[in-house]
């Protein structure tokens, strides 16, 4: 099976400060990063702010520069492929982002907008066009009669939906979800992360979906990835991930939910997250782990085989054997 999306050792720094004797000071933002999704999945991509979610996102897509790593789409080499065929691909790869009214234009009626991508790929064009936007609107279970509406008649939930018919509307086979459900009420959130379920079941989309909650994340994803200044701390199957994690962060994040049941492995995280100008050596987690030996500091983990399909990079294998809590 030819996945979706493959990512090898993706690297991302940004140039910070002025120059100095030794040149300008980089942050690095993302480092070796690889993933996988495959056609009809949902990698679920969780860090807290900061962690290079969004970067990864966009550096997916294409929309910023990575500095070094292999990226394939379809099969098909992002770093190599001429500017006209990523141009005819795009309409297979579409975001969602967090904030519905700053991404849609206030002045554009929703038949506007949603027009949009389909005149630039040329598709439901003429008498094709109406049929096209009425079954969008109910794709995403909005009102046809909205379609003369602008975004400010709309709520935050229904703003989203006509984000994800824009998306939608180009019949894309990946969509990265950039804290899509973020900025709604809980209640409004659970109805839009149905809606995107349904709709990747029906449709037969993968998703990128990134966010910093992680109930959020396991609700829709198949798989999770977790992610801590830049570096992947484990990745493996939603369920193992989530009530099995063998990486310290991971526990972190899932002790931190509030539906936690066991008290006893609860592990809370103290102080901030380092600066990724100044990352620790080593593990980069260290400097907040509970578990944290010398040897941490010595070498980065490799990510690494730990049971039910999962990989993580710590190297301690003696803690987090059982189950975190059911
Ligand atoms: N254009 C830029 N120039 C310089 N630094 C940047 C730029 N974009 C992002 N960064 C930095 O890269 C790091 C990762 O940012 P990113 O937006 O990917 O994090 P995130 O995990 O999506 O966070 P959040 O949960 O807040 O959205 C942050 O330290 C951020 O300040
Ligand atoms: S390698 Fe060490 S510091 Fe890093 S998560 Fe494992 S135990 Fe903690
Ligand atoms: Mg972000």
């Amino acid at each position: 099976m030819v996945p979706i999306l493959e990512v090898h050792d993706l690297n991302k720094h940004y140039p910070v400060g002025r120059s100095g004797l030794f040149g300008k000071k980089r942050m690095q933002v993302l480092r070796d990063v690889s993933l996988r999704v495959d056609p009809g999945e949902v990698l679920g991509l969780v860090g807290e702010s900061g962690s290079g979610k969004s970067t990864i996102g966009k550096a997916v897509l294409r929309l910023i520069d990575s500095q070094s790593g292999g990226m394939t789409f379809m099969g098909e080499d992002l770093n190599t492929i001429p500017p006209e065929r990523l141009r005819a691909l795009r309409k297979d790869m579409q975001i969602i982002f967090q904030d519905p009214y700053a991404s849609l234009d206030p002045r554009k009626t929703i038949r506007a907008t949603l027009s949009e991508p389909l005149d630039t790929h040329g598709l439901h064009t003429g008498p094709a066009r109406e049929p096209r936007l009425l079954e969008l609107m109910g794709m995403v279970g909005l009102n046809p009669a909205f379609l003369d509406r602008r975004p400010h008649e709309f709520s935050g939930g229904q703003r989203q939906r006509i984000g994800i018919a824009r998306a939608l509307a180009v019949e894309p086979k990946f969509i990265v979800c950039d804290e899509a459900v973020s900025a709604l009420d809980v209640s409004i959130q659970a109805q839009v992360l149905n809606l995107l379920a349904d709709l990747r079941q029906s449709q037969g989309i993968s998703l990128l979906f990134i966010s910093h909650d992680l109930s959020v994340v396991r609700f829709i994803s198949d798989r999770i990835m977790v992610l801590y200044l830049g570096r992947v701390m484990e990745v493996g199957p939603a369920d193992a991930v989530h009530f099995a994690p063998r990486h310290p962060y991971t526990a972190a994040l899932v002790s931190a939910e509030p539906s936690l049941k066991h008290e006893s492995r609860r592990i809370r995280l103290e102080g901030d997250i380092p600066s990724p100008l100044d990352p620790p050596s080593g593990c980069v987690f260290r400097t907040r782990c509970p578990y944290a030996l010398p040897a941490c500091a010595a070498a980065v983990p490799d990510l690494r085989p730990a049971g039910d399909g999962r990989m993580t990079a710590c190297i301690r294998d003696d803690i987090l054997q059982e189950t975190a809590h059911d």
